[in-house]
């Protein structure tokens, strides 16, 4: 009887322990989950905080820290931003190659590339242009020119690049866009006809010598490779014009249609960097 008697006692505590812990337990619980949705103006109560708190800035917010109040820093006075030049391993690849390209557009080193210029000219006055682009030619190239220069050229110098009112802007200016396909801008030996000054004119734009504009530049919009896709499509242009013998007639746009032209193709087909580079 003792023996059970004790037994009962320790059930009946080992209950009311339980019992508690429950009640702890849950009101514990119950106080945590209110924590949670409650409003109050009172700092959170943070369990894990984690990195909730740290000290930063926050983008245009203003700064007492820093004299101009600027959170967002400048970058050190000649700083060049620039990734990971460090970092390009060994060996070759595409990642390599793509970075040695970033690498290359950043130095600019190559000055025909680059500026159209003759390797070396760039401090003579006036330097000397290019007279044949440093890519390959090839139909590639002049589709992706012919796609460029139907975006940004024939506004004004028209689909057949023919200037003066072929284009649907350059018809309303007072100094018409120029014909590119006139024999001044194919001849090569001249100091306008060279693919290098056609890249120029499309990189920097057309300023009269008492600096005002006279073409704009589209330098924003045409990179290096696409200039020079573009000089392809011009020569492609000034071809596919011969091949018609004529002006070519309302509506009649050359490159418009590829596949569908044949004159357009065959001077696609001929045209080329004349063997050279
Ligand atoms: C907003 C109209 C406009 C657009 C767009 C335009 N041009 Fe011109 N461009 C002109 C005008 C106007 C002239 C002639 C300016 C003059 O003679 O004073 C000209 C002249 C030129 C010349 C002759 C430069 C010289 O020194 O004789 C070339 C080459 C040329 N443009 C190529 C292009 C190419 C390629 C594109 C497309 C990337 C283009 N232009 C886009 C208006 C434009």
């Amino acid at each position: 009887m003792i023996q059970a008697g004790n037994t009962t006692k320790a059930m009946t505590r080992w209950a009311l322990n339980g019992a508690l812990g429950v009640v702890v337990l849950g009101s514990a619980m119950t106080f945590m989950s209110g924590c949670r949705g409650d409003r109050t103006d009172a700092p959170p109560r943070q369990f894990f905080p984690d990195m909730d708190d740290q000290p930063k800035l926050k983008a245009q917010s203003e700064s007492k820290f820093f004299e101009d109040k600027r959170s967002q820093r400048l970058p050190v006075e000649g700083t060049v931003a620039f990734g990971s030049t460090g970092l390009i391993p060994e060996g070759s690849g595409q990642w390599v190659e793509m970075k040695g390209k970033d690498r290359a557009d950043m130095l600019k080193a190559d000055e025909t590339y680059y500026f159209g210029l003759v390797a070396g000219s760039a401090s003579q006055d006036p330097p000397a242009y290019a007279e044949r682009m440093p890519v390959e030619v090839n139909k590639e190239l002049i589709m992706r020119g012919m796609e460029r220069f139907n975006i940004y050229c024939t506004a004004c110098h028209g689909y057949d690049g023919l200037g003066n009112d072929s284009g649907l802007v350059g018809r309303m200016m007072n100094v018409r866009p120029v014909n590119l396909l006139d024999n001044k801008y194919r001849d090569r030996s001249g100091e306008f006809g060279t693919d290098g000054y056609l890249f120029h004119i499309i990189r920097e734009g057309l300023w009269a010598p008492d600096g005002a504009n006279r073409m704009p530049s589209y330098k924003h919009a045409v990179d290096e490779q696409d200039a020079w896709a573009i000089v392809s499509y011009i020569r492609t242009l000034q071809r596919a014009f011969d091949a018609k013998g004529r002006r070519l007639g309302q509506g009649e746009i050359p490159g418009q249609t590829p596949g569908q032209d044949s004159e357009m193709n065959q001077a696609i087909a001929s045209t080329d960097n004349g063997g050279e580079k």
